[in-house]
């Protein structure tokens, strides 16, 4: 059979580094010698510069989705497109150069440098040298390693997280349009984790890439995702939709055991406190959030004092306004009325601040935001 190179078609969809839009159509994946497949008509369509979190249990086809869409696993039956491009049509090599993989087990080759790991696919793309050890420089330092300290070490000599973060960098190193991401953070400590989301937030934010995020951690899901796909047994799809969705409203029980216990405190992390009815009545001694913590950093806040509110202060430390119990509830409230409307949040806090001064009646605003103008 010929090799089908495709340059062009490939160098085209890496020239809109940002992002493409990744569809998969009736995916299966039936491995030889099983009885039933590990992936079944699986389809679903991601916009350029999503992020998507896969949630499912070990074994439920996670991986297999994921190795399909850059082809380390060929499906058996349907189609993936990527940009609008039929990737079975490109040539799976250079396909895989131009999407980024952080695989489950970290995966630096361990006779090369951080700088050399980093420098791989940079490196089979025929970059200059000079392009090379730029871009490795400037990839160590958005990850946070100190190039100087990390670029010359060699994998063994780093943390478990520092190791995960220079997997992040090697698939970032071509700039490539789609990202998928199996379990990155797995093997790394709660605070280093948290840490590590953090800053691959502010990441995508900047760089706006399509990511496919596979995760066992339903909080880190809801942390990061755009949205996210619960899956089950086969890679089966029990609910698709935004975080704030799906804690609000879970499609069946599966979906509501995976979400656990919790699910309106897990919803308070999503909301920011600006967004709820702050009143005027200030309380000496209550404590103190800024004005971009979320709904749950107040509640923490409440329970920690003891305090019956807590004042939100904004950047240069002045109090905007307190918030009790009752104002946090009631967004949750107002917020399961608006659901499905995108601005929801936005519309909720403008009729609520619009509605009473004072948070007496923190329930009553509920049925108000339920019709959004
Ligand atoms: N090469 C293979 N041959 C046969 N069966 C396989 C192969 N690879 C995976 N499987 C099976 O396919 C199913 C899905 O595996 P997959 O690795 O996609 O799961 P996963 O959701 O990523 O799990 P985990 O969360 O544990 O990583 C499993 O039942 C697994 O045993
Ligand atoms: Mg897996």
């Amino acid at each position: 059979m010929p090799d089908i190179t495709n340059t062009g078609i490939i160098d085209a969809i890496s020239q809109q580094s940002a992002g493409v839009r990744l569809e998969l159509e009736h995916v299966s994946k039936q491995y030889p010698g099983q009885n039933a497949p590990a992936v079944e008509d699986f389809s679903m369509d991601i916009r350029p510069g999503e992020l998507i979190m896969f949630v499912g249990p070990s074994g439920c086809g996670k991986t297999t989705t994921m190795k399909m869409i850059n082809r380390l696993i060929e499906p058996t039956a349907g189609s993936i497109r990527l940009d609008g491009k039929d990737v079975l049509s490109l040539n799976p090599n250079e396909l895989r150069r131009h999407i980024g993989y952080v695989i489950q087990q970290i995966g630096l080759f361990p006779h090369r440098t951080i700088a050399e790991n980093i420098a791989t696919v940079p490196k089979m793309l025929g970059w200059s040298k000079a392009r090379i050890t730029e871009r490795v420089d400037s990839l160590l330092r958005t990850v946070q390693l100190d190039p100087a300290l990390f670029a010359n070490r060699y994998p063994r000599q780093l943390s478990g997280g520092q190791q995960q973060r220079a997997g992040v960098a090697r698939a970032l190193a071509a700039d490539p349009p789609v990202m998928l991401m199996d379990e990155p953070f797995g093997a790394t400590d709660p605070i280093t984790r948290e840490r590590l989301q953090a800053e691959f937030l502010r990441l995508q934010a900047e760089i706006g890439k399509t990511i496919v995020f596979v995760t066992h951690d339903f909080e880190e899901a809801v942390r990061m995702g755009d949205r996210i796909a619960v899956l089950s047994e086969r890679s089966r799809i029990e609910q698709f939709d935004t975080p704030a969705n799906i804690l609000a409203a879970p499609a069946n029980d599966y979906v509501a055991s995976f979400i656990g216990r919790g699910a309106a405190i897990k919803r308070l992390a999503l909301v920011r406190v600006t967004d709820a009815t702050l009143s005027p009545n200030i309380l000496p001694g209550a404590g103190q959030v800024p004005s971009d913590a979320t709904l749950r950093d107040a509640l923490d806040m409440i329970v920690l004092t003891g305090a019956p509110s807590v004042t939100v202060v904004d950047p240069d430390g002045t109090p905007m306004g307190a918030l009790d119990h009752a104002a946090i509830s009631a967004v949750l409230g107002a917020e399961a009325a608006t659901l499905g409307a995108t601005a929801g949040q936005a519309t909720l806090g403008q009729t609520a601040v619009g509605q009473t001064a004072v948070g007496q009646t923190a329930g009553a605003p509920a049925s108000e935001a339920g019709s959004p103008a």
